[in-house]
């Protein structure tokens, strides 16, 4: 069961990882092509059309945008790029952009004794657990913290939304509607991690995950 999940989720990353390729090459180069004759175009149009000219010129600007995040955000080697704690950073940031949240955040580690899978684990739980808090929890603050202890990491995400019913959540999810949580869990598991979720209605929800270090995917 472990190494058919460990299977799945390499297999994921991979998937994930090719389709963050195809956007950034082949969808982000067509946009900024038409950019580019949008605006030779428009030294050939009188005022009124340069105007519309612009109009489209920002959408696509957006698009660009747009693009370029959902890649990223496919992407963990974003990780390899700019290092864990700096991927970690620009995407607190990026949920800051887009949402209201206040988002307060401790990192105390250090990513050069974590192995690529271990360091891709740490963001992708980091990244469900904030896109949860933005998707359903109405929250107002947020805390984040990601802390090596002796032999583990410690990530703890606290919210002061709405707070759900987490047992009932998990019978859902062993009907399939929800992966968010469920992926959270099992690739904790798989690195011999605990996870402990605590929410109250109208109060917020804590996740608290604890992994051991050494362990490879
Ligand atoms: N921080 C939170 N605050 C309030 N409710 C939450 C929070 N996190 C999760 N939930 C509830 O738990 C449910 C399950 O979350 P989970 O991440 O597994 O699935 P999802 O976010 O609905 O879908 P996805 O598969 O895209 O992640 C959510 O639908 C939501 O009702
Ligand atoms: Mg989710």
């Amino acid at each position: 069961m472990k190494n058919l999940s460990r299977y799945l989720i390499k297999a994921q990353e991979e998937e994930r990882k090719k389709i963050a390729r195809e956007l950034h090459d082949e969808i982000g180069q067509i946009l900024t092509a038409i950019k580019i004759n949008l605006e030779l175009l428009k030294r050939k149009v009188d005022k009124e059309l340069q105007n519309q000219i612009d109009e489209n010129i920002n959408l696509i600007n957006r698009a660009i945008d747009e693009v370029r995040d959902i890649s990223l955000n496919l992407r963990p080697s974003l990780i390899d790029d700019l290092g864990l704690t700096s991927a970690i950073k620009w995407y607190v940031e990026k949920i800051k952009e887009k949402s209201n949240l206040e988002i307060n955040y401790i990192l105390e580690f250090d990513p050069k004794e974590f192995s690529k899978d271990f360091s891709i684990t740490i963001f992708r739980i980091i990244q469900e657990g904030l896109t949860n808090v933005v998707r359903h929890a109405e929250a107002t603050e947020v805390l984040l913290k990601v802390i090596q202890k002796d032999n583990e990491i410690e990530i703890f995400i606290k919210d002061d939304g709405k707070g759900f019913d987490v047992e009932q959540v998990f019978k859902d999810i062993n009907k399939g509607r929800a992966l968010g949580l469920l992926g959270i869990k099992e690739r904790v598991e798989l690195l011999n991690g605990r996870i402990e979720i605590k929410s109250e209605i109208q109060k917020g929800t804590e996740i608290r995950i604890n992994i051991p270090l050494e362990r490879d995917i």
